[in-house]
């Protein structure tokens, strides 16, 4: 054939192909996300093969270990002990629970570790919603705020290089930043859960915190986004850039490549992607049973979320993905 433009020249060695390689990650793009519990063991979590809930001990050994390789920042989230749950999720504002105790740990030991800070309520409501619940059982949206605030005040105060609110409560981006300031921690920096979808993914990580009651899946539809619209995502981070946000994290990643593009296209701050446990879970599942390569399905899940536009992605896979390049 008499061809003028043959685009496999450009993929005909292994050296020209990283010559011409549009994107990559490393691991100065990953976040690890870590639970934690108040117990004298830490356990696997069943639902996600080779993640813990660590007791602060344990939590500080691995912290160490993801130095050691190179990850530059972790996300904290507790699995509380259900006798600490009640309908308000009060226990998040008290200074000895699990999570401020290892934020002021961490910190104290790894003071170069950047420490995110998860703020919504679920992991203290006893009804597993992020939410404060009004005398119909709806999620009240204004009351919660002002709990979130405080939240984010001792988050900060233990620690916390970076507060995120998950929570997708309307008007808590410029409540948290104004109570942050207010507080004196003008220097605290917000990562909004801008974008996040009411999604299966999350259900391993409801097994790992506890926040799942009885066997049906609890429904934050009222609050997290239908995973039917994408114009809505676009209107969330814009009232959220305004409201003062310097990150955005698009959330689950995997099936949501065209929002993160579109969040890329439409704004200037980083953005973050969060691989949710679901789909951490499902190439573990897959790979068990010898239906996929782990190796080659991971490393190209975290690849496409890259090209997606995601400077940085939270995902379960950090870890091992340092130890395979150190
Ligand atoms: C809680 C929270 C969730 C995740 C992060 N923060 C779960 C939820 O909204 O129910 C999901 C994490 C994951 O699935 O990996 N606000």
């Amino acid at each position: 054939m008499n061809l003028t433009m043959r685009p496999r020249r450009n993929r005909k060695s292994s050296a020209i192909r990283s010559l011409v390689r549009e994107t990559s990650f490393s691991v100065s793009n990953l976040i690890q996300p870590i639970f934690i519990w108040d117990r004298e063991k830490s356990e696997a979590v069943p639902s996600m093969p080779r993640v813990m809930r660590l007791n602060v001990e344990d939590l500080l050994r691995e912290c160490e270990a993801l130095v050691r390789l190179g990850i530059s920042a972790i996300a904290i989230f507790p699995a509380i002990e259900p006798h600490h749950k009640d309908i308000q999720g009060l226990h998040g504002l008290n200074p000895d629970n699990v999570l401020l105790r290892a934020l002021r740990a961490v910190k104290e030991a790894f003071p170069e570790l950047v420490l995110i800070a998860d703020v919504a309520l679920d992991p203290y409501t006893n009804h597993g919603h992020d939410g404060v619940l009004d005398a119909q059982g709806r999620i009240e949206n204004d009351e919660t705020v002002e709990i979130l605030c405080k939240l984010a005040v001792v988050e900060a105060q233990a620690g916390a290089d970076i507060v995120a609110p998950s929570d997708m409560m309307d008007g808590r981006i410029g409540a948290i930043r104004y109570a942050l300031d207010q507080a004196g921690f003008q220097g605290t920096s917000l990562m909004s859960y801008a974008v996040k979808y009411a999604s299966a993914y999350y259900g391993p990580f409801r097994d790992a915190v506890g926040s799942k009651l009885g066997k049906s899946a609890l429904d934050k539809s009222t609050y997290q986004m239908d995973p039917a619209n994408s114009r809505e995502a676009i209107r969330e981070v814009l009232s959220d850039v305004e409201e003062g946000a310097d990150m955005l994290i698009v959330k689950p990643a995997g099936a949501y490549l065209d929002i993160i593009s579109m969040v890329r296209e439409n704004v200037v701050l980083p953005i973050a992607a969060y691989q949710a446990s679901g789909e951490y879970a499902q190439i573990h599942a897959a790979a068990n049973l010898g239906w996929l390569d782990y190796e080659r399905t991971r490393d190209e899940s975290l690849l496409a979320i890259r090209r997606a536009g995601a400077d940085m992605i939270f995902t379960y896979f950090a870890r091992e993905i340092a130890e395979a390049n150190s």
